[in-house]
């Protein structure tokens, strides 16, 4: 536990060894925390605990700063396990302690564990009297789930966020100035695209809202990773440029291979586009040699995404198809696609994947490129052609 400003502790779990979230859904390469805090005033609050399997250790070592006797008030900005799964073994020792959550926080609580517990449920601008503090709590569905909700600390300016603003880094230097800010990024911009992307109109609105609150926020604490207390709003900033359809100067390509021909394919394009264009990032991964959620993350950052397979069974490759769904689902605005891939006899994967993007949200810029067998130095030469027209009609501009 930390005292993190005068009578509010970060009581929370650092995870050092976790290396997938939501079941094998999101790779944490760097661990996670799940953040708890614990605020002091005439009256004592718990904003949030932390998974299942460290709520004995989470309760153990909360009773070393407090009685548990002594929380008059929980708050549950989000019922997902990784936030309430230790509210099981601190509600045995304090079973009539209210619960402050949203009416869909309720719902799901009771869903997940079954019990009655005293539940309070809070609509936007309701407020908790701590004494000299108060807690005022926000409404904040879909980000990321229906439930979810901030609570704002009145006194010492302290926005906890939940899921909002977090990254998956486990660290013992607890705060944003603090960590390597390379590593910081890189995980917010991940859980930004692999978590918050189809709910990006909903991320805007919500910060605009709280911006017209014209409340002084010191601190940004979230429920997984740092604590944002240099500057908290530049995370907000970057939320706000993350939730406008954004793209650097990047084309993806991403690809599945059996013998090599489709990979050659990838390569000869990326060929195309880089002599046309130096400045345009060009990356390629084999995808079943990645990791999805880093190639997700890459999408987001990217302008336009290309999308290989062979023709296998009249279909393409399982892994290609596992990601299209993976990107249909997370609702990508305003990026460009095209599909390739070679074939030996019936050749459907270009159509398949091409319809498969667009289904996704993508624009097609044209319907692809296929090559029959190994491609041959005249095939190659071709989606080298290929490359530079893709290059040509996407040539960045800001204005785009
Ligand atoms: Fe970190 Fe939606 O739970």
């Amino acid at each position: 536990m930390k005292e993190i400003k005068k009578n509010v502790y970060w009581v929370g779990k650092v995870d050092w060894q976790l290396r997938k979230f939501h079941g094998d859904e999101y790779s944490t390469h760097r661990g996670t925390s799940y953040n708890s805090y614990l605020v002091k005033d005439k009256k004592t609050a718990l904003i949030d605990t932390v998974w299942s399997p460290f709520g004995a250790e989470f309760i153990e070592n909360l009773d070393k700063l407090i009685s548990l006797k002594k929380i008059d008030y929980v708050i549950a900005n989000h019922a997902e396990i990784d936030h309430s799964g230790g509210l099981v073994a601190l509600m045995e020792n304090i079973p009539d302690t209210p619960i402050y959550c949203t009416n869909n926080g309720m719902k799901s609580l009771k869903g997940h564990f079954h019990k009655d517990w005293n539940f309070m449920p809070v609509r936007t601008g309701d407020k908790l009297n701590l004494g000299k503090k108060e807690l005022v709590f926000i409404e904040a569905p879909m980000l990321h789930w229906p439930d979810s909700m901030f609570s704002y600390l009145t006194e010492e300016n302290i926005l906890f966020s939940n899921d909002a603003f977090g990254q998956h880094l486990a660290t013992e230097l607890l705060y944003n100035d603090l960590v390597d800010q390379a590593e910081l990024f890189q995980e917010c911009i991940k859980y930004y695209a692999n978590i918050l992307t189809p709910f990006s109109g909903l991320v805007e609105k919500k910060i605009e809202e709280f911006k017209s609150l014209n409340v002084p926020v010191d601190m940004i604490c979230p429920s997984h990773g740092v604590i944002w207390r240099d500057n908290p709003l530049q995370i907000v900033g970057k939320y706000l440029d993350w939730s406008k359809n954004y793209r650097e100067d990047q084309i993806t390509i991403v690809y599945d291979t059996m013998w090599d021909g489709t990979k050659n394919m990838a390569e000869a394009i990326a060929n195309g586009i880089k002599s046309v264009d130096d400045k345009t990032a060009v990356k390629l991964f084999n995808i079943s040699r990645s990791d999805k959620n880093d190639v997700v993350t890459e999408v987001f950052k990217s302008k336009v995404l290309l999308v290989g397979s062979p023709t296998i069974n009249r279909g393409i490759l399982s892994a290609i198809a596992g990601f299209i769904e993976q990107i249909r689902g997370l609702k990508f605005k305003g990026k460009k696609a095209v599909a390739f891939g070679t074939y030996g006899w019936s050749g459907e994967s270009v159509e398949m994947i091409g319809k498969g993007l667009e289904n996704a949200g993508f624009e097609l810029l044209d319907n692809g490129i296929k090559s029959a067998w190994n491609p041959d130095e005249k095939s190659l030469k071709e989606c080298v052609d290929f490359g530079k027209e893709i290059a040509k009609k996407t040539k960045y501009s800001k204005h785009e």
